[in-house]
Parts: structure tokens; sequence; C-alpha cells
């Protein structure tokens, strides 16, 4: 049985504006989902809605077997870390920690029992006595996650809880969350617009745009397998390229392009043979040595920027800006780019009018 499920919700706020439409996921216990997207595509609100803090519109939200639309949010088995943490003031890191609507009626001692044994996770034991204003960001963000431990809630629901950071400490944290992720017996659910927290941290993730689901996948899947173009510009930086022209007699042109196409990927399009169509070429698939399946591209180099092991170079490939994102091998090496490639097999095309990824019909990847 599917721990968290949500079928077919929608959300509209009073006032009108919809902020989610059809929502559908089933969640196993123990995923990391992170839902992605840019801001004010509905990601909030769908984390809202689990928690109970909003209004479920249309569609079914139903946890463990139960359907819960109307179950209040201290009564879901559920805890929510807030992106401001939402810590009080006038408690110490210890009070904060055991301080939970959820948790009000335990026995003192078990719940001292839990306080150390969160504080021992998050590593806040030396600060326990300790007051919010005191503290650094991360750490704050640490007492918050705490408190969700302590509240036994099997899902953990947190909004942008990053977002507050310096970069460095943001990386640390996501390891950090990625590692207690795995120690803890819990699901978590997490909202960002950060495509690489996404990457580096979920089992599985729901890019959002518009307030509807584009994609659900591992993050493996996501990079490597868009759906549309939407998340193939998403997902990934610097972002895929999109390059415009048509199918001719097998290959694809335009303007001063001329790209062969490797033959399982010409028979997936075969039907667009004459047609506009959209080729997505990710930064990282531009070589400057040829290889099976690599394609001679002639472009133009407007500039370079050299960042140590790797360069990159934005051109113009037909009629559109691209980058390209070629490894530097050795010290002192100057990207030469006067012959440029574009792996072909790694290469997706995308239909001009629905923005779909095309896909072969028998292969379903
Ligand atoms: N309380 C509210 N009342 C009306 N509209 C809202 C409310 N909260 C959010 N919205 C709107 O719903 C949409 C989605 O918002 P939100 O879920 O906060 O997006 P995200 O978290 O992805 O940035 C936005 O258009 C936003 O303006
Ligand atoms: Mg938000």
């Amino acid at each position: 049985m599917h721990e968290l499920v949500l079928k077919n919700v929608d959300k509209i706020y009073p006032g009108g504006v919809q902020a989610v439409y059809d929502f559908n996921i089933e969640i196993e216990h123990g995923e990391f989902i992170v839902l992605v997207g840019p801001s004010g595509c509905g990601k909030s609100t769908v984390l809202r809605m689990l928690a109970g803090l909003e209004e479920i519109s249309a569609g079914d939200m139903i946890l463990n077997g139960e359907r819960v639309n109307h179950v209040a949010p201290a009564d879901r088995d559920i805890s929510m870390v807030f992106q401001n943490y939402a810590l009080y003031g006038h408690m110490s890191v210890y009070q904060n920690m055991g301080f939970s609507r959820t948790i009000q009626h335990e026995a003192l001692d078990t719940l001292h029992e839990k306080v150390m044994e969160a504080a021992s996770v998050v590593q806040l034991e030396p600060e326990l006595n300790r007051y919010p204003r005191n503290l650094s960001g991360g750490q704050r963000q640490r007492v918050a996650l705490g408190r969700s431990i302590v509240s036994s809630a099997k899902v953990i629901l947190m909004d942008e809880p990053l977002s507050n950071l310096d970069a460095k400490l943001r990386v640390e944290s996501r390891r950090a969350l990625a590692k207690l992720h795995q120690q803890l017996d819990n699901t978590f659910v997490y909202v960002t617009h950060d495509q690489t927290e996404a990457m580096t941290m979920a089992t599985r993730i729901v890019v959002m745009n518009g307030g509807r689901i584009q994609q659900i996948g591992t993050p493996f899947e996501v990079y490597h397998w868009p759906e549309n173009m939407f998340v193939g510009g998403f997902i990934g930086s610097p972002a895929m390229n999109f390059v415009y022209g048509q199918i001719r007699d097998g290959r694809f042109v335009n303007e001063g392009l001329d790209l062969e196409i490797p033959d399982e990927l010409k028979e997936t399009i075969k039907s667009y043979s004459g047609k506009e169509i959209i080729l997505g070429i990710r930064p990282e698939h531009f070589t400057t040595a040829p290889n099976n399946g690599h394609a001679p591209v002639k472009a133009v180099e407007n500039s370079t920027e050299y960042l140590g092991n790797h360069a990159l170079v934005y051109l113009t490939l037909g009629t559109n800006d691209c980058i390209a994102n070629i490894k530097l091998e050795g010290m002192g090496v100057e990207a030469d780019t006067s012959e440029l490639y574009i792996d072909m097999n790694r290469a997706h095309f995308f239909d001009s009018e629905s923005e779909k990824r095309i896909r072969s019909e028998e292969k379903v990847s």
C-alpha cells in the first residue's frame, strides 16, 4: 500500500486563482520526494495541502489508506518544517525541539529521550541551552528539523529549508539532509526551486510548472529522458540547448546546419520528415573530437569562459544561441573549439507544437 496518495487534486484559492491542476502522485514509505519548479508554480500550495494548512478544492488525499482531506493538521501523521523555521524566540533549542502539538501529551521522560536522540541526529547537543537568536541559519534549520524528528511523524514536509543559507552551508546541509534521510525511517517531501537540490537529494523528482506536473521520475530519468522542453530546460545546468530546424532526407538541417542522425533516433522521428522539429542537446554533449555518432557542426563562437577543468563556449548554431561545456584535459590547455561535434547519440528531438519529447512508439523510456 502506498503511504501517501494525491489523486486528481486541484487547488483554487478564494478569489479564483487556480494554483494546482490535476495533481497525481503515489508515494511509498521512505521516499525522498522533491517538488521542483520556478517560483509561483504551486509547490508550496501542494505542500500546504499535504500538511492540512490549505483546503483541497477537488480530488483526494489518502494517507495510509485513509482519506484525510478534512483531517486537522495535528491529527495527520505529518510534520512540516517551514521556510522561516517558525522557531519560538523565548524558548531554548531544547524547548523548541520538544514543542509540538502532536506530542503535548507525551510523558516527560520519553519526550526527553526523544529530544536527546534528535539532538544527536541533527548534531545540536552542544547547543541545547541556547536561544534561536544566537544560532546561525544552518543551526536554526537543524532545530526545526530536529523538532520534526521528535514529533515522530512518519512524513516530514520541508519548504525550501535551505534557502536562507549561504552557498557553502547549503552544500553541506544538502549532504547532511540526504544522510539524515538514509538514517531515519521517514518519508520526506521537500520543496525547492533549485534543480541542484532536487538532483542531489531526491529519490524521485516532481517537476512542476504553472500548477501542473511536468514529469515525475528519478534524477536519472528526468535528466536523461525529459518528457518535454520545460523539463529538459529546467533540469541540468547550464540548461539544455534547443535548436530549431527541419528533418530532410533523414538529416537535421537549418541555415548552416546539416547533422547526421543516428539510425535509432532516425527511426523514432521518421514521421517528422519534411517538418519543423526542435533538437535538444545538453552543453556537456558537445565535444572537440569526433567519435561514433558525433556530428561535426559549424558554429560561430561568440565567447568562452574558462572554469578550470572545463570551459563554457557560447555559440551560435543555425539561428540559435547555444552553450557548449567542453572538458579541458591537463594544465594550461585552452579549449580548441575550431572543430566542434555534437554527440547525436545523446540528442533529443521535441515536437515544435506540443513541446513534448518525441519517443519511439515501441520503446517507452
Ligand atoms: N493564499 C493565497 N491566495 C491566493 N493565491 C495564492 C495564495 N498562495 C499562493 N497563491 C498563488 O498560487 C500560485 C502558487 O503559489 P505557491 O504555491 O506559493 O508557489 P511556489 O511555492 O511554487 O512558489 C501563485 O500564483 C500564487 O500567487
Ligand atoms: Mg513556495
